[in-house]
């Protein structure tokens, strides 16, 4: 007999992608599906996955251990989100109501406004302060079925802030129930003190920002932002090709409002993720699958921005890349910390299938955060980060758009979240 201190039963359907890789191509669109199904833990392990008639002849539940009824729900893996902007203070719902009004994202951060309004925010704020808002998101994301999330500095740009902005992240993390994996985006935008001496920030950057991130263990990836109003192919490859040397990983936003010839370089740096890609090249997908990047699609980031391009799911998924989708949480582009609206987007314009967004969002995302051996899926040994939907079966999560039925958040085999009332399933 298997022995479990948790198990949740009365699961109507199961679904979850398979293995401890990406799912590529055709097989991005193939996840595991049991109906009737019950899954076990044991301490923050899942030791039983299967038909809920299996599970009563396979498990027996430690004394004091708990039986969870799923009320006939749907369970999925824990969203992982592998793209956001998470620390930050001063949301921008004034810009926002000027993008209503015809301005453009860039026309508003060509003005100095963007992420520089939100840079000029967050280094008023002290670590304590960012770090209670930090953990009021990750209750908020926690609620909406996220269980993993990679949080990105880069509205500090300068030593003492960036440095805050991730330290703010460690003490926001510790003992809650999401995890946090930390990106150094010093190279997110040239801060107004050095707008007319960039070589001079990227040389801050490179000769003492990185050595201070990496000396302190503050992050585990580096990002930059290749843009007309950020950063250029050079800096980038400079920056990055830095961090690279600091033993950090690498990602970068890539083709987001043009093609820039990112992701070419995204895949030239063995980065583990291109983002955006909204107007990348045929060549500049192709060389992602060739250097085996993740393509991270951010679309409701693309929808919210009201951009003409689609998120390139089909392009993607068909060039053999491995497609993940996340929210980009930030004031500025996408201020929504919801995994449920970036999976309804990607499937309504990014042209992915529900079962291809759910692999998206959860093993693939676990990929390209380096963590695809411990989560992203639901199979004995990995961890027991799974979520109960309020939905009669996975199609519901996007066919029912607009509204998130989470019911309960298992994560690290705890029961971390419960709604009140209990959401009925229908
Ligand atoms: O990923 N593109 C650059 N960075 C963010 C937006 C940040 C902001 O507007 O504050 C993004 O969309
Ligand atoms: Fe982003």
């Amino acid at each position: 007999m298997i022995e479990a201190d948790l198990a949740v039963t009365g699961i109507r359907e199961l679904a979850t992608p398979v293995g401890k890789g990406p799912r590529l191509g055709r097989d991005l669109g193939q996840v595991r599906v049991i109906e009737k199904a019950a899954i076990a833990s044991r301490g923050e392990q899942i030791v039983f996955v299967g038909e809920e008639t299996d599970y009563h002849q396979a498990v027996q539940l430690t004394s004091g251990g708990r039986t969870i009824d799923a009320q006939g729900g749907t369970v999925l893996p824990g969203f992982v989100d592998a793209h956001t902007h998470l620390p930050f203070a001063g949301w921008r719902e004034r810009e926002f109501d000027e993008r209503l009004r015809g301005a453009t994202y860039s026309d508003i951060a060509a003005r100095g406004g963007g992420i520089l309004s939100t840079v000029s925010c967050t280094r008023a704020v002290d670590r304590e302060q960012l770090a209670r808002d930090v953990r009021n998101r990750l209750d908020s994301m926690l609620r909406l079925g996220t269980t993993t999330v990679e949080a990105k500095s880069g509205y500090g740009l300068s030593v003492q802030d960036e440095l805050k902005q991730l330290s703010a992240l460690s003490v926001a993390g510790r003992d809650h129930p999401v995890e946090i994996v930390n990106t150094f985006l010093g190279a997110h935008a040239i801060p107004v003190e050095y707008r007319d001496r960039r070589e001079a920030y990227v040389d801050l950057l490179v000769d003492e920002l990185l050595p201070a991130v990496a000396r302190d263990n503050l992050a585990e990836y580096a990002d930059a932002f290749v843009d007309a109003n950020a950063f250029t192919l050079e800096e980038a490859r400079r920056v990055l090709g830095a961090a690279r040397e600091h033993g950090l990983g690498v990602r970068l936003h890539a083709d987001q409002l043009a093609n820039d010839g990112a992701a070419e370089l995204a895949a030239e740096l063995g980065a583990a993720s291109a983002d955006h890609l909204e107007h990348s090249s045929d060549a500049g997908i192709a060389a992602l699958a060739e250097a085996g990047t993740c393509g991270v699609l951010l679309p409701a980031a693309t929808f919210f921005l009201m951009m003409d391009a689609r998120p390139p799911g089909r392009r993607l998924v068909d060039a053999g890349v491995a497609v993940v989708v996340a929210t980009d949480f930030n004031p500025g582009s996408c201020p929504t910390e919801s995994m449920g609206a970036a999976l309804w987007f990607a499937c309504l314009t990014g042209g992915l299938t529900v079962d291809e967004a759910i692999s998206a969002t959860t093993l693939n995302a676990a990929h390209a955060l380096g963590r695809a051996d411990r989560i992203g899926s639901l199979e004995p040994g990995k961890r027991a980060d799974f979520v109960v939907h309020a939905l009669p079966n996975r199609y519901h999560l996007v066919y029912r758009f607009g509204v998130p039925r989470v019911a309960k958040v298992i994560a690290g085999g705890r029961l971390v979240y419960e709604s009140s009332p209990a959401a009925p399933v229908g």
